[in-house]
């Protein structure tokens, strides 16, 4: 067999001595109004890069008015610096081993922006294409009791649906002790006071590393 020929399911590269896994492909999915939960997706896209994962950065369409979003600066000004950010498809999904999917809390669920999106995969899981794949997913919220755990566990019902593996952080790692949300990443903006700081982003890392080690694990043994 040839160097870097590929195997019957295009999942491998095998040479003559060694079978070298492909890298694991991670579909972040956020929606963000203020920039707070987008900030936390590209520490998560940059952490999981390093981990050696193909990683596409996309946000979920915006369904609000335009004076909504005029009306309030901190969104406009979000809106603007995100334009460039490709929004997510289903086929994004189809091409995921893994998917992370993160949300402001809006009254302790998620964004209706991200449940449109999962909403428009139900193509997907008619065929079961969204099963076996990694889960995981983060969120935002102005205060500390403000519904961070509910809007994980909200966000993960869908995923039992889709037949999908959650990984959540736990407290795998160190730092989840400091931030303490075993459910995924959290932060608190205080209004929008609090910036994403060392405690977010350390949560955020791990969160990506372990979803990057958990689906490459899945992948090599499903493709085994
Ligand atoms: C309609 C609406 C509902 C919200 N509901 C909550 C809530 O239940 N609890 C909370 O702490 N913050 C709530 N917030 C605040 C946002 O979740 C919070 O500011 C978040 O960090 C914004 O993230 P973003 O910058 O990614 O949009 C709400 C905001 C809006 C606009």
């Amino acid at each position: 067999m040839g160097i870097f020929s590929r195997n019957r399911n295009n999942d491998t590269h095998t040479t003559e001595t060694a079978t070298v896994a492909a890298p694991v492909k991670l579909a972040i999915v956020y929606y963000s109004s203020t920039g707070f939960s987008a900030e936390i997706a590209k520490e998560i896209n940059d952490a999981a890069e390093k981990a050696g994962a193909e990683v596409r950065l996309l946000k979920a369409a915006e369904l609000a008015p335009e004076a909504a979003i005029a009306s309030n600066e901190a969104w406009a000004a979000h809106a603007a610096a995100s334009a460039d950010v490709p929004e997510a498809t289903p086929g994004d999904i189809e091409w995921a081993d893994a998917v992370i999917f993160g949300t402001p809390t809006r009254f302790g669920n998620i964004s209706s922006q991200l449940k449109q999106f999962i909403d428009m995969l139900g193509g997907l899981w008619a065929q079961g294409k969204l099963a076996n794949k990694v889960y995981s997913g983060f969120v935002t919220s102005a205060t500390t009791h403000g519904g961070q755990e509910s809007t994980l566990l909200a966000l993960y019902n869908s995923i039992h649906h889709f037949g999908g593996l959650i990984v959540s952080p736990g407290y795998t790692d160190p730092v989840k002790f400091v931030d303490g949300n075993p459910y995924g990443t959290s932060h608190v903006d205080a209004q929008g006071n609090n910036p994403i700081g060392d405690q977010t982003r350390n949560a955020a890392r791990h969160q990506a590393e372990r979803v990057v080690q958990v689906a490459a694990a899945l992948k090599a043994g499903l493709a085994s």
